[in-house]
């Protein structure tokens, strides 16, 4: 079903709006939302159409939110259900804001104009918290509004090369049969997501849905494709060699090998701390597998992603730059980065990554629209 122009998205916890660039122009970004003020100005000097209310979700109200959407996408904040945090969960207050989301949902229902779609973006310790109590509880709600849900585990490295494993989360008021599958299949319906899924209670497990979701052509771009090769804050070379004496004997050992082979290759660097015969000691884990570790949010010296140049006997390294964290998200080059290396990082450490927002959208979600309008015509 063709629409003249893209359908209308509701963009919640828009940050800098990445989800919006991977959706359009299937999509056309009508209201945006986002509680940080640097957020909210890095969006509007993103989109000078700026639909963007800067403030808490739960303030908002069904009035702020024009018409009927046909997608509601919500990356919503992921701090209470990481790997690395201390795990409250959905009852926490920042990733309990997926409540404020659901609340709104269930006010637009009350007005039959619930969207069509629902996308949710967060962490794959979504499906471990609490168990997989949390999971079910957001299962629940979403099937109790009268949706169908179902979730992939997507890895961006198979589109950009960068580690980043995020669960999403898609609710349709119909499942389409040309646009499901009957059971789990690779490699988007991983292990995680079907022992949390076996858990759920009969009611819910028999109403979720397998989405069909085509894995996408070989990534092509490896990080050395992606630098800026115009940055020149190089590490003085003490402080290099100290990353180096951070390394763990084998890595060095590896870092020697490819010294020896005279190849330029770059690796990506993040310090760790791991505890090493009772003793907390500081580690540098450098990978050369030409993809950048997961992007995080700058909140400390050892979240910064350090780049490390072997030519032959040369060794430099510097940190990673907000345009290559900007790339590794698959943000066009036009995007303006945000003032300051700090906003920088942490709009894109944050974000969801392009080209696996534009997969989504092309192989699932525009065609979810398209069977959703032809139904309302129908
Ligand atoms: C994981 S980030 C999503 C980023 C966005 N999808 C992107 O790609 O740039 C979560 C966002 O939710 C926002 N946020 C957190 N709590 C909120 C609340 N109570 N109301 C509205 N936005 C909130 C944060 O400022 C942050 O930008």
């Amino acid at each position: 079903m063709q629409r003249d122009s893209g359908a209308p998205l509701f963009e919640f916890f828009a940050g800098g709006g990445l989800a919006r660039l991977g959706l359009e122009p299937d999509f056309a970004c009508v209201f945006a939302n986002d509680i940080d003020p640097a957020k909210a100005r890095a969006y509007r000097t993103a989109f000078d159409d700026a639909p963007m209310h800067q403030g808490d979700i739960w303030k908002l109200s069904a009035a702020d939110l024009p018409g009927q959407a046909a997608l509601a996408w919500a990356s919503f904040p992921c701090q209470d259900l990481s790997l690395a945090g201390a795990r409250r969960g959905l009852a926490a207050p920042r990733s309990g804001a997926f409540w404020g989301f659901h609340s709104l949902i269930e006010k637009l229902a009350s007005e039959n104009r619930a969207p069509d779609i629902l996308a949710l973006e967060n962490v794959t310790g979504l499906l471990s918290s609490h168990g997989g109590a949390d999971f079910a509880a957001l299962v629940h709600a979403l099937d109790d509004l009268g949706y169908r849900v179902g979730a992939m585990e997507i890895d961006a490295a198979l589109f950009t090369p960068q580690s980043r494993q995020r669960l999403f989360i898609v609710a349709a008021r119909n499942a389409p049969s040309a646009l499901t599958v009957s059971g789990p299949a690779a490699p988007f319906h991983t292990p995680a997501l079907r022992a949390v899924v076996a858990r759920l209670p009969d009611s819910l497990r028999k109403r979720f849905v397998w989405w069909r979701l085509n894995a996408p052509p070989k990534r092509n771009t490896r990080l050395a494709d992606l630098l800026d090769e115009t940055s020149e804050n190089w590490d003085a070379p003490e402080k290099t060699e100290r990353l180096i004496a951070q390394m763990s004997p084998l890595q060095r050992a590896r870092l020697d090998a490819l010294r020896e082979s005279g190849r330029r290759e770059v690796g990506a660097v993040f310090r760790r701390i791991r505890i090493e015969r009772g003793e907390r000691v500081q580690r540098a884990e450098a990978r050369f597998d030409g993809v950048a570790g997961c992007l995080r949010t700058p909140a400390g010296g050892s979240s910064r992603q350090i780049l490390l140049f072997v030519e032959g006997d040369q060794v430099r390294s510097r940190l990673l730059s907000p345009r290559e964290a900007a790339r590794l998200m698959g943000t066009p080059d036009h995007y303006p980065l945000p003032e300051g290396q700090t906003a920088a990082l942490h709009l894109f450490g944050d974000a969801v990554c392009v080209p696996v927002v534009r997969w989504l959208s092309q192989e699932l979600l525009s065609p979810l629209a398209g069977a959703a309008l032809a139904r309302r015509i129908a």
